[in-house]
């Protein structure tokens, strides 16, 4: 395995095997690993000649007061654990190699996709993740990249932003990958104190109490979300970002429950802000 740290080299090295044939898997992460990111990998490294993992943490996805400077990395222990599944190459450039002195170029997907629940909360967040997302892909040039489905709105403007700028990529997405207890892996799980980490799990049970009452034939969209924030609730310091039920496909609103559906929330606990989704089909 090779750490490379320039664009302009990843680019080359991946030029040259692409004209020998082989077929190339991008994994984009943010670093601090565990068994979510390691899913990705697993399966990039099961479906790809020459896998790629890029560890950058994207200063320009971080809103103001967000925790970009506290991030947790810890390159080391993430090489070890690359190195165990036999990835061939780690991306890891420097802000100032992503994002030079005077940089001014963004990709940006419009519309309600990217403003309504994470990107409500967190303006420019998305700009971000999409504009990071084609500099990776224009770099690394893989035939699949490979995103969870933890942050399904990522992906789906992932998936749209490929498909309307013409990427020649398909995009893989991997279930979500969760603790015992059902809390959704998350790099952000370590600032969890012991009595958080406990109450995190309210998420899930929220999720899971909603996916019960739809399994039941529920499929008023509000009295769903009501019973969601009455189980939220039971923490009584936990604070709701957002519980949103929406069309799988493209986020859109539903008017009842019904086809592929995304159930997802993003609830602050303590000083940590999770989210975690549930796909339903009806
Ligand atoms: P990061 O949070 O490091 O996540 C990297 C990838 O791992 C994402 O596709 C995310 O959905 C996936 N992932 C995280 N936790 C997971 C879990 N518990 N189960 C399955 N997959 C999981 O997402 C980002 O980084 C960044 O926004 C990035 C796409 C790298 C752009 O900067």
């Amino acid at each position: 395995m090779r750490v490379i740290e320039r664009a302009s080299e990843m680019q080359t090295l991946v030029l040259n095997y692409k004209k020998e044939g082989k077929i190339i898997g991008l994994v984009p992460t943010m670093g601090y690993l565990h068994a979510g990111h390691m899913a990705l990998v697993k399966k990039a490294r099961a479906m790809c000649d020459l896998v790629i993992v890029s560890i950058f943490v994207n200063p320009i996805q971080f809103g103001q007061g967000e925790d970009f400077d506290i991030y947790p990395r810890d390159l080391e222990r993430d090489l070890k654990l690359l190195i165990d599944e036999e990835v061939d190459f780690v991306f890891h450039p420097a802000v100032g190699e992503m994002y030079p002195p005077g940089y001014s170029t963004y990709v940006e997907v419009e519309g309600e996709i990217t403003s309504k629940m994470c990107g409500a909360s967190r303006p420019g967040h998305f700009r971000g993740v999409t504009t990071v997302v084609s500099k990776l892909f224009h770099i690394c040039l893989p035939d699949y990249a490979f995103f969870g489905q933890k942050d399904a709105q990522q992906v789906t403007i992932i998936e749209k932003m490929v498909r309307e700028l013409n990427f020649p990529v398909k995009i893989v997405r991997v279930p979500i990958v969760r603790e015992e207890d059902g809390l959704a892996m998350s790099s952000r799980n370590v600032y969890l104190n012991p009595q958080e980490r406990e109450d995190a799990l309210v998420l899930y049970r929220a999720l899971k109490h909603a996916e019960k009452l739809i399994a039941e034939g529920e499929r008023d969209v509000d009295f769903v979300k009501q019973e969601m924030e009455k189980v939220i609730k039971m923490v009584p310091y936990a604070v709701i970002d957002y519980i949103e039920i929406v069309r799988a496909e493209d986020l859109g609103a539903l008017d009842k429950i019904e086809g592929q559906v995304l159930l997802a929330l993003a609830v602050k606990i303590g000083k940590t802000r999770l989210i975690d989704n549930l796909l339903v089909e009806v």
